[in-house]
């Protein structure tokens, strides 16, 4: 037989010396020396499991205890009670059906609802004329149950200071906050990042090649927050004006000229080598094995990127002199 099984007409009695109960409990003061205390397993519950509110140091010969949810002790949310002489135990208008309260005053609230959080109060009511009782509360913290967000954005493979990139977090919810990753990090606010929308949206109008890597979004509420997959975005980019290694002039007749040439580029650029004008050879090294005088010239790397469009040069003045240097 369950606790809730007592007959109708013996709760309807009841309910009148609560109803008389609760009005002169509103005047009650809490003892300052109030030692009972009440303790959730687990302190930290998930959505959908169940937490009791473990009573400590419960003081003998009680005549009953009314739980309440919330600050408020009143009729409207008054949970349950237990009659200690009947061993009645008493619903009240906040009852769910979910929760159980014992003989020894805890109480079990099973498969935690999100308006189950907040604190929760316990009225003690001892034996004797006069009323007294202690008050205690706590709070149900619960884990989000957000759901898991994801990116859409227009360009994955933006060229830089050309392409605006935009980036929207879904899904929409005007109860969520919006933030943005890179690389792990907090999105900076700096002029040219554009967050309009609530920040659910994150425009890049001139996108560079520091903004290359994986972006997350991550949605808030109240209870905590959820990142989403990563998006990365690889920004392509140059290639940059190229550099010659070595960048000598005077070689020795005889030496093995070795140039390579180097530029910034996303993807990789393309480079060829051109001797005074003409067409070399394809490929980021040159070299020419005993050089005479003759390898003098202009030695020009081009490089290219087909990605971006984009190319550049740089020449070195290779000079190998008929006498022998110094
Ligand atoms: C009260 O009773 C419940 C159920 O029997 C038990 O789980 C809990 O540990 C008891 N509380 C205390 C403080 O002993
Ligand atoms: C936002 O929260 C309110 C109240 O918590 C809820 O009624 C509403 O459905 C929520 N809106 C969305 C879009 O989730
Ligand atoms: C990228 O970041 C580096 C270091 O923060 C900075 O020196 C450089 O100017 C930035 N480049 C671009 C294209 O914004
Ligand atoms: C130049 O290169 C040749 C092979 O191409 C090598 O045998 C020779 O030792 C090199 N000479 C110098 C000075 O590095």
């Amino acid at each position: 037989m369950g606790p809730l099984s007592a007959p109708l007409c013996t709760q309807r009695i009841t309910w009148k010396g609560l109803l008389l109960t609760a009005s002169l409990l509103n005047f009650w003061n809490p003892p300052t020396t109030a030692q009972v205390m009440i303790e959730a397993q687990p302190p930290k519950i998930s959505e959908g499991k169940d937490v009791l509110l473990l009573v400590h140091n419960l003081p003998q010969n009680l005549a009953g205890y009314m739980w309440y949810k919330g600050q408020m002790m009143d009729l409207y949310h008054y949970i349950i009670s237990y009659i200690a002489d009947s061993q009645t135990i008493i619903p009240g208008p906040a009852y769910s059906g979910r929760e159980t309260v014992y003989s020894n005053a805890s109480l079990l609230i099973q498969k935690v609802t999100r308006e189950d959080a907040g604190s929760y109060n316990l009225h003690i009511i001892k034996r004797g004329d006069e009323t007294t009782g202690v008050t205690g509360h706590f709070t149900v913290t619960l884990y989000s149950k957000l759901p898991k967000p994801y990116i859409t954005i227009n360009n994955l493979n933006p060229r830089e200071n050309t392409d605006v990139l935009t980036f929207t977090c879904e899904p929409k919810s005007e109860n969520y906050t919006y933030m943005w990753w890179l690389n792990g990090q907090s999105l900076p606010v700096s002029p040219s990042v554009k967050r309009p929308i609530e920040n659910r949206i994150l425009i890049l109008p001139s996108v560079t090649r520091n903004e290359t890597g994986p972006y997350q979004c991550e949605i808030r509420d109240q209870y905590g927050g959820i990142l989403s997959d990563p998006v990365t975005v690889n920004v392509l980019y140059g290639p940059d004006l190229p550099r010659i290694y070595p960048a000598f002039t005077y070689y020795h007749k005889g030496e093995n000229l070795s140039l390579s040439c180097i530029a910034d580029s996303n993807p990789p650029a393309e480079y060829s080598w051109t001797i005074n004008g003409k067409f070399h050879l394809s490929g980021q090294k040159l070299s020419i094995p005993q050089i005479t005088t003759k390898h003098s010239g202009l030695y020009a790397c081009s490089v290219r990127n087909s990605a971006t469009g984009k190319e550049s040069s740089k020449s070195v003045t290779v000079k190998v002199p008929e006498w022998t240097l110094p």
